[in-house]
């Protein structure tokens, strides 16, 4: 994320807090407790992305560097898939902005 050329733009140098949410939010986004709510109230993660400009090329980009992440981290190929596929429709869902602008 840090590296992207779409995506460097639009976060901030220190990527720690937002890797931290990450977590708390996957967390129970994938069934886990729900540490995220409990810290920060009802995630409404559209809204709290429209601060920024998500286009379709950076919701693409984004799950790019999903894909790169979890080939680092997860074996097998089925659960990388499955995973890409219940991020694809939110990733999809959050673009606030088109391409262009
Ligand atoms: C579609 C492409 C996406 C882009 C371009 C994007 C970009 C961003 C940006 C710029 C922030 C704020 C960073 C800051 O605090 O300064 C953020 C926060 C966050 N994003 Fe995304 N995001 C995308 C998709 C997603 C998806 C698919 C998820 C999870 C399903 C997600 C989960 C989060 C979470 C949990 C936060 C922290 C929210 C908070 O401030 O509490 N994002 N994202």
């Amino acid at each position: 994320m840090a590296e992207h050329p779409d995506l460097k733009p639009i976060f901030p140098d220190d990527l720690t807090p937002v890797a931290d949410k990450q977590y708390l939010f996957l967390t129970q986004f994938f069934g886990g407790p729900p540490l995220y709510t409990e810290k920060y109230g009802h995630p409404m993660m559209r809204a709290r992305h429209m601060p920024f400009p998500v286009t379709p090329k950076r919701a693409e980009a984004w799950l790019g560097c999903m894909r790169r992440a979890l080939e680092e981290v997860i074996p097998s190929q089925e659960m990388r898939e499955v995973i890409l596929e219940r991020l694809s429709g939110p990733a999809h869902f959050f673009v606030n902005t088109p391409d262009d602008e």
